[in-house]
């Protein structure tokens, strides 16, 4: 959790008393007891809202609405079924198969995606949690290949820098006797791969980094969210499974948001603000090759803690 002021809030719900009945079930799944009872009405009556909008969700009578919040996203490129889904009625089996068949793809065709795609896959990321609803959340789209070699040229001159540096022992020894051993474990784990990959880059036009993608969405957080990370990656694993239904390929690059993380210089270049945390880069296209199979994951054995 962060110690920034909140962000703003929309205001608060708005309760139509002549469609209220006094049931309370709203004011039961209130997370910050903004509403209670008074003479048979629902009423706000606290000094806080979340602004997440569970009342107007259960409300029987629809007797509830929460200015400023869109209820469904509104989408373009797929008819979305704006039923609510009770819980126990989705298909389980053919989630965890989206699941299991997302991959990382490293090898995009140069078809750019439509613009209004990436706009929706943003729209999808949305409907993530976030801590305290706080939705503090960012999306810079790059819609085609040449923002994502600026992103990528700029990425390569900061591995650049750090590469200058790491091959100093004096200095990389210096800093791990002071107890700051980042970069003596750069060098020794990734330095030499990085510095083939760019030299791969600038001789061959090999993008190693971006694997060729034409297109990228870079998620952040504006200051005063509670829990920035977190509900940046929510967001993103969204994003990730929401691209492979509509036909897109997609990889986190995390050597981009190391990069964007220390050098500042490349967030303004790319008119994201100074202030926005950077949490993921997430290149996306039309996948070059059909994967054909699950890969699998290692066995995990969850423990259970009794009490
Ligand atoms: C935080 C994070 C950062 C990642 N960064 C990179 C990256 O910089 N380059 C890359 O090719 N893959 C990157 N990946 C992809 C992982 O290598 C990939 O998720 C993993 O190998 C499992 O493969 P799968 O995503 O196809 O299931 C990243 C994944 C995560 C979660």
């Amino acid at each position: 959790m962060t110690n920034r002021p909140a962000l703003p809030r929309p205001p608060g719900p708005i309760i139509d008393e002549g469609k209220c009945t006094g049931c309370t079930i709203c004011i039961t799944v209130c997370p910050d007891q903004t509403l209670s009872l008074l003479h048979g009405k629902a009423v706000v009556s606290g000094a806080r809202c979340l602004a997440c909008a569970h009342c107007r969700a259960i409300c029987p009578t629809q007797a509830i609405t929460v200015p400023g919040l869109e209820p469904a996203p509104l989408f373009q490129t797929f008819v979305p079924d704006n039923r609510y889904l009770p819980p126990g009625q989705g298909d389980t089996a053919q989630l965890v198969r989206l699941m299991l068949s997302r991959r990382s793809c490293r090898n995009y065709t140069d078809r750019a995606p439509d613009q209004t795609l990436l706009e929706e896959l943003v729209r999808i990321g949305t409907t993530a949690p976030s801590g305290t609803n706080s939705q503090g959340w960012t999306f810079t789209i790059l819609p085609h290949r040449p923002a994502v070699e600026v992103l990528g040229n700029l990425v390569g001159a900061y591995f650049d820098r750090l590469n200058r540096l790491a091959a100093n022992p004096l200095l990389r020894n210096l800093l791990r006797l002071i107890g700051r051993p980042a970069l003596s474990n750069y060098y020794h784990h990734y330095q030499q791969t990085i510095a083939q990959g760019l030299r791969e880059w600038r001789k061959q036009g090999r993008d190693r980094l971006f694997h060729g993608a034409p297109a990228a969405i870079i998620v952040g957080s504006r200051p005063g969210a509670s829990c920035p990370k977190e509900d940046a990656l929510l967001a993103t694993g969204n994003i990730l499974l929401a691209a492979h239904t509509l036909g897109l390929a997609s990889c986190l690059i995390g050597f981009a948001v190391a990069a964007m993380a220390k050098d500042q210089q490349i967030q303004q270049a790319l008119g994201i603000p100074g202030e926005e945390g950077i949490h993921a880069v997430i290149a996306l296209g039309y996948p070059a090759e059909p994967y054909q199979r699950f890969t699998g994951r290692k066995p995990v054995t969850p423990r259970f803690f009794t009490g």
